[in-house]
């Protein structure tokens, strides 16, 4: 058997794809929301029968590997990987590319890297200091064993010489992990009498570090916090620190709470908020809101109160709308971080989660609080910032809340505002228009397309109550859902699972499609009657394509030659009329 039958026998696709979309049964299928693309009302089906997954929205559809694979957004060979290493397959006949090799070396480094450093933090002495640093901020020997937190020796070649002299990497492998530098006289590390946090990917793979400078180790020339640079692994504007970790529980409250930094989500932790993740001082992007819209609708920002906060915020707006989430915000106190605020008051913390207001209420309180509203300055400035947000509102009833809010403010009717709403949107266009581009490509489907898929559909899920051999598929155009019927009548199936087995690889992805949709409910007698409709209209669909195509060559050949198509369209119109008794 070759690997991927062993490793497909192994990982139920129900199971599998359980863990990531909440599936409820449908039929002898399940459905759920789509991962792939926004929507209210599930058309993510998956079959256990068949071990496939199809969404009938964006299209997306495959076996465990495809799931996996655009879930994750890996190659195949590091999706037969993973699944392989889930299904406790041991691979055998596995040929990995030159690109995969190299991947996992720079993986592997990563690895003892984060070994490297924790043995360091934890088992030497000069991580002494170190962890009574880390004592001091709260952070636990738990969380350090958990998050595998480190310490990065004060010296130039600590880690240079683990990998390089001791475990023996190549240089240039070991340099295209950004975490050692290479220099004209050898190589020195980047990371140098710092606690070191491993960044870790979603699947768990650590794929670049961060380093915070200690008190005694810092000076004017280097920052307090520095970050692997970008490599193959390691894109900072794609990785939310530490999602791999808490990414159970945000999927659980369906909500994330966003913070700055690393020590802002360890206090977090510690006071009991574990749906949290930093964006490590940078504004939230879309690649971060997209992997996030994974786990959960609500993404709620517990940003710093002050202006760099607040246009943070206002810069979320528009991604977060964009990927159709809710966006909340948690009002700091102006100078806390949550770090601050948990290690002065744990409790509050979880409280100042749980009033996390909406954002644009966030807006206006902010606004209110920075601007007198009884002057007239005072209101100008607030409308000011204000409505271009209200502009954006894409929800209507939402935006009618708050125009009465923002009204009620300035002590002027709701008119005025949306009067200077309007003129405010024709004068300019603030951030983003609305994205308008869904992720479902709208292609033209055929009548005749559509009705083929429904009679397959049928043939699959009635297969027992519809007599098969009463299938006249004569005048049925010549496609895959034609030839799968035509098997089944011609080997008349006790059970259609078996029968898809035997079917040629071409056609099995027709056969999902149909045993995918979720059929109409009939009677026996309903269905065979919708049947003699779909085969009616199907064939008359057919034969009036083939009528106009002989009618097209009548017109082009000689005389002599004529009577022989005048004879094949005669034929068809008579086939033609045998259909009608069904019009
Ligand atoms: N950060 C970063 N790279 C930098 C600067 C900051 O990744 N060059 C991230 C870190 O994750 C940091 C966060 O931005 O935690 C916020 O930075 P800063 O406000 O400087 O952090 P503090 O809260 O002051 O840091 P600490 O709590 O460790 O004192
Ligand atoms: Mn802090």
């Amino acid at each position: 058997m070759g690997d991927k039958e062993d490793v497909r026998n192994r990982l139920d696709i129900v199971d599998f794809i359980g863990q990531h979309v909440v599936l409820k049964p449908a039929g002898r299928n399940f459905k759920g929301l789509c991962p792939f693309h926004k929507e209210k009302s599930p058309s993510f089906m998956v079959s256990s029968e068949r071990q496939t997954f199809k969404c009938f929205g964006c299209g997306a559809g495959g076996d465990i590997f495809s799931f996996y694979m655009l879930h994750e957004g890996l190659t195949f060979p590091e999706t037969i990987k993973d699944l392989a290493e889930k299904a406790g397959v041991e691979l055998t006949s596995f040929q990995p590319t030159q690109e995969f090799l190299v991947k996992e070396s720079l993986l592997e480094i990563h690895r003892l890297a984060a070994q490297f450093y924790h043995y360091t933090l934890t088992k030497l002495a000069v991580g002494k200091k170190p962890l009574e640093y880390l004592d001091n901020r709260g952070v636990t020997p738990t969380q350090i064993s958990d998050m595998q937190l480190g310490y990065a020796p004060d010296g130039w070649r600590s880690l240079s010489n683990f990998l390089i002299t001791k475990k023996k990497y190549p240089v240039e492998d070991v340099e295209k992990t950004g975490l050692v530098i290479k220099s004209a006289h050898g190589w020195y590390d980047r990371f140098r009498g710092r606690i070191m946090f491993p960044l870790l990917d979603t699947r768990g793979n650590t794929v670049g570090f961060s380093g915070r400078v200690l008190p005694w180790t810092e000076d004017e020339t280097s920052g307090k916090y520095i970050n692997s640079p970008e490599t193959e692994l390691y894109h900072k504007s794609k990785l939310l620190y530490p999602l791999y970790h808490t990414k159970e529980a945000v999927r659980q409250k369906n909500s994330v709470v966003i913070v700055e930094g690393e020590f802002d989500v360890l206090s977090s932790l510690r006071a009991g908020v574990k749906n949290v993740v930093a964006v490590k001082g940078s504004a939230l992007t879309e690649d971060q809101v997209k992997l996030l819209s994974r786990y959960c609708n609500t993404i709620i920002l517990a940003l710093d109160a002050d202006t760099a906060g607040i246009a943070a915020a206002k810069r979320a707006i528009g991604v977060v709308q964009a990927a159709e989430m809710n966006i909340k915000v948690v009002e700091l106190t102006e100078g806390k971080d949550p770090d601050e605020l948990v290690k002065s008051e744990p409790k509050k913390w979880r409280h100042v989660v749980k009033q996390a207001v909406d954002i644009y209420d966030f807006f206006l309180n902010t606004a209110q609080r920075q601007h007198d509203v009884t002057t007239v300055d005072g209101k100008q400035a607030v409308a000011k910032e204000f409505i271009p947000l209200l502009n954006q509102i894409q929800n209507k009833i939402i935006q009618a809340h708050y125009i009465k809010k923002l009204a009620e403010l300035l002590g002027v009717e709701a008119e005025v505002v949306e009067q200077e709403m309007s003129r405010q949107s024709k004068k300019d266009i603030i951030g983003r228009a609305p994205r308008d581009e869904a992720t479902t490509q709208s292609k033209p489907v055929s009548r005749l397309h559509l009705l083929l898929e429904e009679l397959l559909t049928l043939v699959i899920h009635y297969y027992l109550q519809v007599n098969l051999k009463v299938i006249s598929t004569e005048d049925l155009p010549d496609t895959a859902v034609t030839k799968i019927i035509t098997r089944a009548m011609a080997e008349q199936p006790k059970d259609i699972i078996e029968f898809a087995k035997g079917l040629p690889p071409e056609l099995q992805q027709q056969f999902d499609d149909c045993f995918l949709r979720e059929p109409e409910v009939y009677t026996d007698k309903q269905v065979t009657e919708r049947f003699e409709e779909i085969i009616s209209e199907v064939a008359k669909l057919t034969l009036r394509d083939r009528l106009s195509q002989l009618r097209h060559r009548l017109a082009q050949v000689q005389p002599d030659q004529r009577g022989h198509i005048e004879h094949q369209i005669n034929d068809v119109l008579v086939r033609f009329r045998s259909y009608s008794g069904h019009e």
